[in-house]
Order: structure tokens, then sequence, then C-alpha cells
């Protein structure tokens, strides 16, 4: 799936639709991968994302590396892996926990996750376009469909 993005709110916007679906199709696990250029909007889309479960003030966790955020009916861990030497710094923040927890896992940067990212996983990848310094396009795969839920 493709959206394309003219604005912040448009990007917010395309993140609280998806994790609606989520929730709609009553999934109660999921990672999602944020993959992008620095400052292309990737937080912009959690802001979004997380709006949806009543979690404000989402800001970037790059110092923190995962923020969390006590959403109803379900958590989201919002990880930026941007400071992330190797997967052993990564194990050490409990990675695996938050993985095996209800709740949703969106995460920054996770090309810093290596074998630590699970195999099933939610790809979204936002891209500068040339039309306009606040046009992006947003492309959504891996999305579990009706189907393959309960
Ligand atoms: N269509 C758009 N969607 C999202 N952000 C946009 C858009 N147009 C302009 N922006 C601006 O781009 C910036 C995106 O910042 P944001 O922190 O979300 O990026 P990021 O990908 O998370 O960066 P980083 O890699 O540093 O974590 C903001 O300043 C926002 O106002
Ligand atoms: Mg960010």
């Amino acid at each position: 799936m493709t959206i394309d993005s003219h604005a912040p709110a448009d990007t917010e916007a395309v993140g609280a639709a998806l994790s609606t679906r989520l929730l709609q199709r009553g999934v109660r696990h999921a990672f999602v991968s944020l993959c992008g250029e620095m400052g292309v909007g990737k937080t912009a889309f959690v802001r979004g994302f997380a709006s949806t479960l009543g979690c404000r003030g989402v800001k970037s966790p790059t110092y923190t590396v995962v923020n969390e955020y006590m959403g109803s009916p379900l958590p989201v861990f919002h990880f930026d892996l941007y400071r992330v030497a190797d997967e052993e710094e990564l194990y050490g923040i409990g990675f695996d926990d938050y993985l095996a927890r209800d709740g949703y896992c969106v995460c920054e940067w996770s090309e810093n996750g290596g074998d630590l990212l699970p195999p099933d996983r939610i790809t979204v990848t936002i891209a500068r376009c040339e039309s306009g310094e606040s046009d992006r396009r947003i492309t959504i795969e891996g999305e579990p469909d009706e189907d393959s839920c309960i």
C-alpha cells in the first residue's frame, strides 16, 4: 500500500490509520519497522500511530532507546535504534521481552536490530519526493490482512 503525504499531519494520519486497522482486526501483537532517512517523518508517523491508543507526547527516544506508552487497549513501545551499537546492547535493554509482550512495537532505525528483529513485521518506508519540500511517499508492507487475524 502506498500513500502520499504532503504535511506532517498527513503522515500522522497514515500512522493513525494503520493502528486503527490493527485494532479493528484484533491484532494484539505487532512489530512495525520504520525506514527512511533522518528527518523524513518516522517519529511523526509514530505520533499518529500512538494517538489512536490514547498516547500523547510522543517524541524521539533517541537517548533512551525505548519509550513506553501505556495506551488503551494496548501499550505502544517506541524504539529508536539509531545509537544502538550492536545486538548485545539491544538484548541488554530487554528487547526480547518487549517483543513477547502484548502491544505494538514501533521501531525507528530498525536496521541496527540485526537478527533480533522478529521475522514477522510490518515495514513502513517513508521517502522524500521531488515534488515538494513537505511531500513524502509512504509505503506499508507486510500488514496482516483480515483473513489472517482472529
Ligand atoms: N509530509 C511530512 N511528513 C512528516 N514530516 C514532515 C512532512 N513534511 C515536513 N515534515 C517535517 O519533517 C520533520 C520530520 O521529523 P521526524 O522527527 O518525524 O523525522 P524522523 O524520521 O523521525 O527523524 P530521525 O531519523 O532524526 O528520528 C519535522 O520537522 C516535520 O515537520
Ligand atoms: Mg525520529
